[in-house]
């Protein structure tokens, strides 16, 4: 990223900076990775919502994939097709649910029996048939961090498999919905892609179950998850596609005839995205702690604050002899952090710090925060016109 410190000199810090050519390179390989078996991709929009990215990613015909009305709303209105959006969702208001009622989207991810009911009644009131999809948890463990676990029984995301016993005598009585399949996500940032397939084995378990029962399951939504390369950004800035998309269709037999579907946000998104800030000050504690405190926070990136997240940062500045930093925000908490021990070329005021691998829940999680501002947008393909 060296080469872009000259770019960057006259635009105000923090900023997120966007690498428009590797978000098309990355947007082209999972089409071309997808569409080998068929498969849909749609676009978590909760990982990035800036108005660009989303336009880049609706234009190369990927549908939405939105956890609120608001995200809903944003897809139609940034060129998402009505038809290749699906809403997620524990706690969907009702105001929420008439928004993608009248939107008349693909599915609803419908995540508790309770909620199937109120869908029913408010299609119902519209004169509509709202497709519903259920989500279920199928207990897997995803083995990645346990705030982003989503899929285990202990999680309060999906119907428990117990209850479905329940929705099968509902069904008949809900005039309102069409059931079209099931929906899982069982988690984020996933590396271990054999998680993979023993989700493909459970989905197998509960289409065999539908079908047992005279239920047709038209679609088969595996969720998000795949995860990133966040240690070597440069050496892998695209996520294993390939190997991700045929772990699912080699173990996914029950997909003949069924339409599969795919929420991916982190992969999509992540690596395109830098937060881009400038060293204010460097002091050293009492105990010998050499911190550099930099323009970027918690308040543009909570990553690192709120999971312990690593993203890899780097002095694209300097070029002096290296020391250990710790590499701190301005925001009064002491997790303001980014990095800690981290061996930087000497670091001084107005370098350029960048915190990489930012383009997924970084600016999309940003908060005003000790009234701090949110953060920008520059993009490679028009920051020489700024
Ligand atoms: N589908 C559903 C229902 C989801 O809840 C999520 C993410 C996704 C798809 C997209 O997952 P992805 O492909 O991005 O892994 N803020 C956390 C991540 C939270 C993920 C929430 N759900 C982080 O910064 O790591």
């Amino acid at each position: 990223m060296i080469h872009l410190k000259d770019k960057f000199k006259n635009i105000a810090t923090p900023f997120y900076y966007y690498d428009m050519d590797l978000l098309a390179k990355t947007l082209d390989i999972v089409k071309a990775e997808s569409s080998k078996y068929g498969f849909n991709v749609h676009y978590a929009v909760k990982a990035n919502y800036d108005d660009k990215i989303m336009q880049t990613i609706a234009a190369h015909g990927f549908g939405a994939d939105c956890v609120s009305g608001g995200e809903v709303a944003k897809s139609l209105e940034m060129g998402f097709k009505h038809q290749d959006i699906v809403f997620a969702g524990v706690g969907k208001s009702d105001a929420e649910i008439n928004t993608a009622l009248d939107a008349d989207i693909f599915s609803f991810n419908c995540e508790s029996l309770e909620e199937l009911s109120v869908i029913n009644e408010l299609a119902a009131l519209k004169g509509k048939v709202a497709n519903v999809a259920l989500r279920l948890n199928p207990d897997v463990d995803p083995q990645t961090h346990a705030y982003i676990t989503t899929g285990k029984a202990e999680n309060k995301f999906g119907i428990p498999f117990h209850e479905v016993d329940t929705f099968v005598e509902m069904l008949p009585t809900l005039t309102n919905i069409k059931f079209i399949g099931i929906h899982f996500h069982i988690g984020s940032q996933i590396t271990n892609l054999s998680v993979f397939k023993e989700l493909c084995e459970r989905v197998e378990t509960f289409v065999k179950w539908f079908e047992e029962r005279g239920i047709r399951v038209e679609s088969i939504n595996l969720g998000g998850g795949l995860g990133i390369d966040y240690q070597n950004p440069d050496v892998n800035p695209i996520a294993p596609f390939a190997d991700y998309f045929k772990i699912i269709a080699d173990n996914l037999k029950v997909a003949e005839g069924r339409s599969i579907h795919f929420e991916l946000g982190r992969s999509v998104v992540g690596q395109c995205g830098t937060l881009v800030s400038r060293v204010l000050f460097n002091k050293t504690t009492a105990a010998g702690t050499q911190y550099a405190i930099i323009d970027g926070s918690m308040t543009e990136l909570l990553r690192p604050a709120l999971y312990s997240a690593y993203h890899e940062v780097a002095n694209i500045s300097s070029t002096d002899t290296n020391s250990t930093y710790h590499i701190a925000g301005g925001v009064c908490e002491s997790t303001d952090l980014f990095a800690k021990d981290i061996s930087l070329p000497a670091t001084k005021r107005g370098d350029f710090i960048v915190i990489r691998s930012a383009g997924a829940y970084g600016s999309a999680m940003a908060s005003t925060y000790n009234l701090r501002p949110l953060p920008c947008s520059v993009y490679s393909d028009t920051i020489d016109n700024l």
